[in-house]
């Protein structure tokens, strides 16, 4: 992993930073936000809460406020993220990147830590590369979709809210011998659908990344009633390509043609799971990814942002992190593959491009070990 680590440094000495949230809200950004600030402050750096986004870095001193320990007192524990998030389309401009850096050279900051999904690092490193501010991205989303990083902050909490709703909604078909079609958060990824789908035991999950065969479903919930099961769960990632409320109708048309309606109910978590207190797992990720994100800039590093990888915090390049994100996508995503240029690779030594291989690599074999798995688990049929 120290090979994807970026080899080109910042020489300006950081003596203030500004801190910002950006993209969909992921619980534990206020962890991270505190780890940051308590930390920074402990190095002798000032802090710059940033509130908004990169809406607000552009907007400039109305939106910008120094931080003070007490700043960040009580949050560790609060879903959203006190320093509010915005999705800022004028930040994808070049006049908005330069509105940008106006503010942090009126302000005197001199390096960002960014903390968000994909498009937060696409815009920390615009602003890097192009105007010279030293930036470093946490990964915080609940969808878990950036292919550098094993974990993002926020994820471990909505599994397990997402888990827990599913739990709910069993209770309830077990009691009336109902079947429930749950569509779940993930708009490019499954990951969300098929964890939680193993954890509550469902009997078919959809995803984006691998087709789903629709009578295949039905007639397994067929056979199961058959051999005497009341309840069924079905897990619908919102990235899949089926309609989940479509699907519910289905599966009691098609039963009920079979002599057996299976009443099915529709349900959408949407943001519901976006919220929350944090669990200890992303609390304690987004304290370790704060405290080594202020490290390297403090170091001198620029475009990087932290990911976990097999259990330890490491920097990656963002170039290269998005290289493997493009690369992974790309196997599943019709849009994606036409985009993506496989020459794309030719800028790195052919060690990062053996690694990214290696992490593309990684991303299948989990998502189909996790469908085996659910598999595994929840059919009644023997396999010889
Ligand atoms: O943050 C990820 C995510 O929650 C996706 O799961 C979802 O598709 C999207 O964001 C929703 O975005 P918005 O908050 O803009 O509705």
């Amino acid at each position: 992993m120290k090979r994807m680590e970026k080899m080109s440094e910042n020489t300006t000495k950081i003596r203030k930073i500004g801190i910002l949230t950006s993209g969909g809200d992921a619980p534990g950004m206020n962890a991270a936000v505190r780890a940051v600030t308590r930390y920074a402050l402990r190095r002798g750096i000032e802090v710059m809460g940033i509130y908004e986004g990169y809406k607000g870095l552009i907007n400039g001193k109305n939106y910008i406020k120094k931080f003070d320990a007490r700043d960040v007192s009580n949050i560790i524990d609060k879903g959203g993220t006190i320093i509010y998030s915005a999705r800022c389309p004028e930040f994808k401009e070049k006049e908005g990147i330069a509105k940008a850096a106006q503010t942090c050279r009126d302000l005197g900051i001199d390096g960002l830590v960014t903390i968000g999904g994909d498009g937060t690092f696409r815009g920390a490193y615009d602003l890097s590369t192009m105007i010279g501010i030293p930036c470093i991205g946490i990964p915080a989303t609940i969808d878990n979709d950036i292919t550098a990083t094993d974990y993002a902050i926020g994820y471990d909490t909505a599994l397990n809210t997402t888990m827990q709703m599913i739990d709910r909604l069993r209770d309830t078909c077990e009691s009336h011998a109902r079947c429930n079609v749950v569509e779940v958060m993930g708009n490019n990824a499954g990951y969300i659908a098929i964890y939680s789908a193993v954890a509550v035991g469902a009997t078919a999950v959809a995803i984006k990344e691998r087709t789903f065969d629709e009578d295949a479903a039905i007639k397994k919930i067929i056979q199961c009633r058959e051999a005497g099961k009341r309840n069924f769960i079905v897990v619908i990632s919102e990235g899949a390509n089926i309609n989940a409320e479509e699907f519910a109708k289905k599966i009691q048309a098609v039963t009920a043609d079979a002599n057996m309606e299976i009443e099915t109910k529709f349900a959408r978590f949407a943001h519901v799971v976006r919220g929350g207190s944090p669990t200890m797992r992303d609390r304690v990720t987004a304290a370790k990814m704060g405290v080594a994100a202020v490290d390297l800039l403090l170091d001198g590093k620029t475009d990087m942002f932290m990911c976990e990888r097999h259990g330890r915090i490491v920097g990656t390049d963002i170039m290269v992190a998005t290289y493997a994100d493009r690369k992974y996508k790309a196997t599943f995503d019709p849009k994606m593959a036409e985009k993506f240029d496989p020459s794309e690779g030719d800028k790195f030594s052919p060690e990062v491009r053996a690694e990214v291989d290696g992490l593309v690599a990684e991303r299948i074999a989990e998502i189909d070990t996790m469908l085996e798995l659910s598999e595994n688990i929840s059919n009644y049929k023997i396999v010889e």
